[in-house]
């Protein structure tokens, strides 16, 4: 199922806090300036990782299911480690105390998305009696021993998602989008091996591949990969269409593929291991591969069967090599709207569920067992959470690739800073809202369905939106308004006469005219009005044809239109970053994402030399399956300057990332809390 619509949702909000002071420096070259985006339902996921311990006889109690993280950020993607491993880790680092009356920690390797980048932790966790306070949590493992090149002392300048990570003695194996593969629609994602003690990281993944979800086999002889090997990205946002491959754990070699069409591996033993696919009769099922007992493994060689049965979906396995017989997966059943985790007998065919009895009204996420299979674990989708904030962000700061740029994921749609760069204006399902950035005077400004939103340069407090339905036709009525939200009033104004689907204004510098883009001719192209007095004080069409003109952005220096149009495919869903002088000279493609790729939103940087966009670039950075639906978890942000250089991956991670905007504002690299009303 492909679906194709501009890189844009909406989602509710709360109110928001304090932010900082701003350097508002036009003139200036080194001008500090701030990049805001929208990342869909990133802020309501709450992630934490859960265990229960594993029971058959009675229905499980939900008093024994434990939070083993913290409560900040999100936390996900979890794996119990062998004792030995993690209790070297945890010797070297001096935090394990042992206490011969309390049972034994639980050790836990996991992703947290704190301080504004993916990294990995291990938590020891006490538990259990009185120990229940003594937990010890977060030493920080990745993001201090990951040795790329230069900068950033954690990750050497290097921005990254990481993602399922194990532990193999002293080192620990994961993915991670820290390299660029080169080229448009790839993925970045790779496996790597960092030695925990010297920080040392060597690529396992062959360069100009991809390859996700890396599990190590329990003798830690061979990793198994669900990879995309390197064919660029099709589209695909449901299954990938990856093979699962081994290799050998310590240096990436002896590569083969074992499986085709396959992903999640996890392995019971050196020569069996399960994986996901969509079946031919439409259901996620669980499979098992076995591999021959003597002579060559290959794709030939390797049996596959079927485990799990039609009439459900089955997916994201996890093995314990102490229990054979028994597997956990994650389940949809038609009678549930929840993802829920359950155990699998793949000789009775038998399921027990686990988390429905305990918290039948959410999402779980990507079982775990842990090696002993004492215990089982999970993420879960909100629901109560111990610890941390119990109020959500609205400004997340993330580290920024770009110096002097800071990045913020705020809570809210199409975000934009006003002239002054005073405040922001973001759109939440019901309408425009307004704050001032040291936080105060939240305040809605109008209600409505609208998209796109854009200040003013000259006229003070108006601001310029389209109403009406997004996604929508050429035939539906959106209008393109102006909204004067320094009259107490709030008088607002409607620019586009008629019932044509109008939208995306942007302002020129001197605040005299509106680009936009309108379907009135049957075809979505780009137009130029009156600012002040709509189409009846002029009209003048600045692009014309057969093909989707839209999004467009006036330059600082009133030069160039950058806008986004599928023109080289029409109709085709793909979309390219074009640049047009205002007098209709000069037409030109800045970049594309590759034949069949998408570059939407564009804003001008402050100084005009640049450019930030959403874009599927970068393709998809996790198995779509393994995180809560994405319409477009393929959107990223990025950078370009208008020379066609210096293109900079800004985000790294599994969401939908998009409506991006860039203000002349310097923002203390600091998140900002939502108000408790
Ligand atoms: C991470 O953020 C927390 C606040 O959530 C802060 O206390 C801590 O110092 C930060 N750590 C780093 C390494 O920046
Ligand atoms: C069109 O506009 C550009 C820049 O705004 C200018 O350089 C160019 O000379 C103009 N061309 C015409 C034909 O007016």
């Amino acid at each position: 199922m492909k679906i194709k619509k501009p890189l844009a949702l909406c989602s509710v909000i709360a109110s928001l806090l304090l932010l900082s002071h701003t350097t508002a420096d036009y003139g200036g070259r080194s001008t500090r300036s701030s990049i805001l985006f929208y990342t869909n339902g990133r802020f309501g996921l709450e992630f934490d990782i859960f265990t229960l311990p594993i029971q058959f006889d009675s229905t499980p109690n939900s008093g024994n299911e434990f939070q083993i993280t913290d409560g900040r950020s999100i936390n996900y993607n979890g794996h119990f480690p062998s004792m030995f491993s993690s209790s070297s880790i945890l010797r070297n680092n001096q935090i394990l105390t042992t206490n011969k009356d309390s049972p034994p920690p639980i050790h836990l390797i996991y992703v947290s998305e704190r301080n504004g980048s993916s990294t990995i932790y291990l938590d020891a966790v006490y538990h259990g009696g009185r120990d229940r306070d003594r937990r010890r949590s977060a030493l920080e493992v990745s993001n201090r021993v990951q040795v790329p090149l230069v900068g950033d002392q954690q990750s050497n300048g290097l921005i990254s998602m990481k993602d399922r990570p194990s532990l193999v003695g002293d080192h620990l194996i994961y993915a991670s989008t820290h390299e660029n593969i080169g080229a448009p629609r790839m993925s970045w994602t790779a496996v790597y091996s960092t030695h925990l003690r010297t920080g040392l990281t060597r690529r396992l993944t062959p360069n100009g591949m991809t390859d996700f979800s890396p599990a190590v086999s329990p003798s830690e002889t061979w990793t198994a990969v669900a990879s995309y090997g390197d064919r660029g990205w099709s589209g695909e946002i449901q299954e990938l269409r990856t093979d699962i491959f081994i290799f050998r754990t310590d240096d990436g070699s002896d590569r083969v593929k074992v499986v085709e069409q396959g992903g999640w591996p996890c392995w019971v033993d050196d020569s069996t291991l399960y994986f996901h696919r969509v079946s031919d009769d439409g259901w996620w099922s669980v499979y098992r591969a076995i591999f021959p007992k003597s002579g060559k493994i290959s794709v030939d060689s390797v049996v596959t069967q079927r485990v799990t049965p039609p009439g459900l979906h089955a997916f994201t396995p996890a093995t314990s090599p102490a229990n054979k017989r028994l597997i956990a997966v994650a389940t949809r059943r038609p009678d549930s709207e929840y993802r829920h985790i359950e155990l699998f007998d793949v000789a009775s065919k038998q399921f027990w569920e686990v988390t429905r009895p305990v918290s039948p009204q959410a999402h779980h996420y990507n079982p775990f067992l842990s090696p002993d299979f004492i215990r089982v674990g999970y993420h879960r989708c909100g629901g109560q959470r111990k610890g941390g904030k119990d109020t959500r962000l609205l400004l997340e700061n993330l580290h920024s690739p770009l110096p002097e740029v800071s990045v913020f994921r705020i809570d809210g749609s199409f975000p934009s800073f006003s002239p002054e760069g005073d405040r922001i204006a973001f759109l939440d399902l019901q309408g425009l809202n307004v704050m001032n950035l040291d936080g105060s005077g939240r305040h809605r400004v109008y209600s409505g369905t609208l998209f796109g939103t854009a200040w003013d340069p000259v006229r003070k407090g108006v601001i310029y939106t389209s109403a009406g339905p997004y996604f929508a036709p050429v035939g539906n009525e959106v209008d393109v308004i102006s909204i004067n939200i320094d009259d107490d009033k709030l008088s607002h104004k409607k620019l586009t006469g008629g019932t044509e689907n109008n939208a995306f204004p942007s302002p020129s510098p001197d605040g005299k005219w509106l680009v936009f883009r309108s379907g009135r001719s049957g075809y979505k192209n780009l137009y130029i009005m009156d600012a002040v007095n709509g189409e009846k004080g002029g009209l003048y069409r600045l692009t014309d044809g057969p093909w989707d003109d839209t999004m467009a952005t006036w330059s600082p220096d009133g030069d160039w239109i950058a806008f986004s149009s599928d023109r080289e495919n029409p109709g085709s869903g793909s979309f390219a970053l074009y640049m047009i002088h205002p007098n209709g000279t000069g037409l030109k493609k800045l970049l594309d994402s590759g034949s069949g790729g998408r570059i939407n939103h564009p804003c001008f940087s402050p100084d005009g030399n640049s450019i930030v966009f959403t874009s599927d670039y970068a393709a998809l950075s996790a198995e779509p399956i393994s995180i809560p639906s994405q319409m477009q978890a393929f959107g990223e942000i990025f950078t370009i300057r208008l020379d066609g250089s210096g293109l900079s991956r800004i985000t790294h991670n599994p969401y939908e990332d998009g409506t991006p905007t860039w203000g002349p504002v310097s923002m203390r690299a600091a998140d900002v809390q939502q108000a408790v009303d």
